[in-house]
């Protein structure tokens, strides 16, 4: 355990994040992990999809000791803690509350100060974690937050000034592999196992058509559509064609996945001029999207961001760094995500 004195020049920020199916709770030390713990709940695998009412018990049950050990393996006792932080939207309202109050009665508890995070800002923000070797983005970037609930094309300005600059009109990219899946009889969530069988197909087996949509928006309804009559079609032809073609359907889903995804990146680049490209967001776990990636900047001279495995899918170290910045920075925290999109033009606070 730390002593006094040892602890005098530290900022210990708790961090929890419950906005979807993942309890999670990490210690920062300034802007290094000291722990990182994530209780993943298989509640809802066989349902193909989040429950909302499952997850809130879920959290409920998990924070505790969620919270305790991300204490013990930070080596230090709640009594050391300098804030709190919370990840306060956006997210299901069952389960972020569940993480708000608590953050709040342990803040409160402690007297000390409660920071509130946005899920999203956080996903890009995580590549301010400071991790041995790693190399952080310069401002201005550009960010391709990719998740279960969200696709959007970010500029970033510096820290909290975030302009979006497109962004799903309908599914999130993290949908379009989780509905496919489901499509295929995978179980929830099936991004990862999309990816995983993708690895031993072949990408050009099958074709699916990219949908056409302006500027730096996208859409993914149309994609799952397809798969959806391509999968019907085959199935009525031969019953055990998913079997026999498991891994080149995965490898091409992926594959269309992907292009779409880098299109708009390289339009963004074109648009803005920026070359800097980082990817956030559960699908940043993705071997295909990171693949991509790193091509490119060997292809077109980018320099690209590519967060650990641990800050890919949901987790409490990227709120942790957000609450590290807004903690030392009183000025920054009432700061929020602006939004420029078409669809909303008020600066938008969470
Ligand atoms: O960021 P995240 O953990 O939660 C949200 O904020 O939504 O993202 C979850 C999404 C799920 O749709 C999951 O299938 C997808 O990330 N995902 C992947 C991979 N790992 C997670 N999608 C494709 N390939 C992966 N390796
Ligand atoms: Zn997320």
């Amino acid at each position: 355990m730390p002593n006094a004195d040892s602890t005098k020049n530290k900022t210990y920020i708790l961090a929890i994040e419950s906005s979807c199916d993942d309890t999670a709770a990490a210690v920062l030390d300034n802007d290094k992990t000291l722990s990182n713990v994530v209780a993943r709940q298989a509640v809802h695998e066989e349902y193909g999809g989040v429950v909302p009412e499952l997850a809130s018990r879920a959290h409920q049950q998990n924070i505790v000791p969620v919270v305790h050990q991300a204490l013990k393996k930070a080596g230090i006792t709640k009594e050391d803690l300098s804030a709190v932080a919370f990840t306060s939207g956006p997210g299901l309202m069952g389960s972020l509350l569940v993480g708000t109050s608590f953050a709040k009665s342990l803040a409160m508890g402690l007297d000390i100060p409660l920071i509130d995070v946005n899920h999203m800002q956080a996903h890009i923000l995580a590549h301010f974690i400071d991790e041995e070797g790693y190399d952080k983005p310069k401002f201005p970037f550009l960010a391709l937050t990719i998740s279960g609930g969200h696709t959007q094309v970010v500029q970033v300005d510096s820290y909290f000034d975030m302009t979006i600059l497109g962004q799903t009109l309908d599914d999130a990219v993290g949908e379009a592999f989780d509905k496919s899946a489901k499509i295929l009889g995978l179980p929830y969530p099936g991004g990862p196992l999309i990816d995983k069988y993708a690895q031993s197909g072949n990408p050009k087996a099958f074709k699916f058509t990219k949908p056409k949509v302006d500027g730096l928006d996208f859409s993914f309804s149309g994609l799952k559509t397809a798969i959806l009559y391509f999968y019907q079609k085959e199935v009525a032809a031969d019953p055990d064609f998913v079997e026999k073609h498991r891994d080149d359907i995965c490898a091409s889903i992926q594959y269309t996945i992907i292009n779409i995804l880098m299109d708009k990146i390289k339009k963004a680049v074109k648009q803005t001029g920026i070359r800097q490209v980082a990817i956030g967001g559960g699908v940043s776990a993705n071997s295909g999207i990171r693949k991509a990636l790193k091509d490119a900047e060997a292809k077109y001279g980018w320099k690209t961001f590519v967060p650990k495995f641990e800050y890919t899918t949901d987790n409490a170290a990227m709120i942790g760094i957000v609450g590290y910045l807004k903690y030392k920075d009183e000025n920054l925290q009432d700061s929020g995500y602006v939004e420029t999109h078409a669809r909303a033009q008020s600066r938008l606070k969470f």
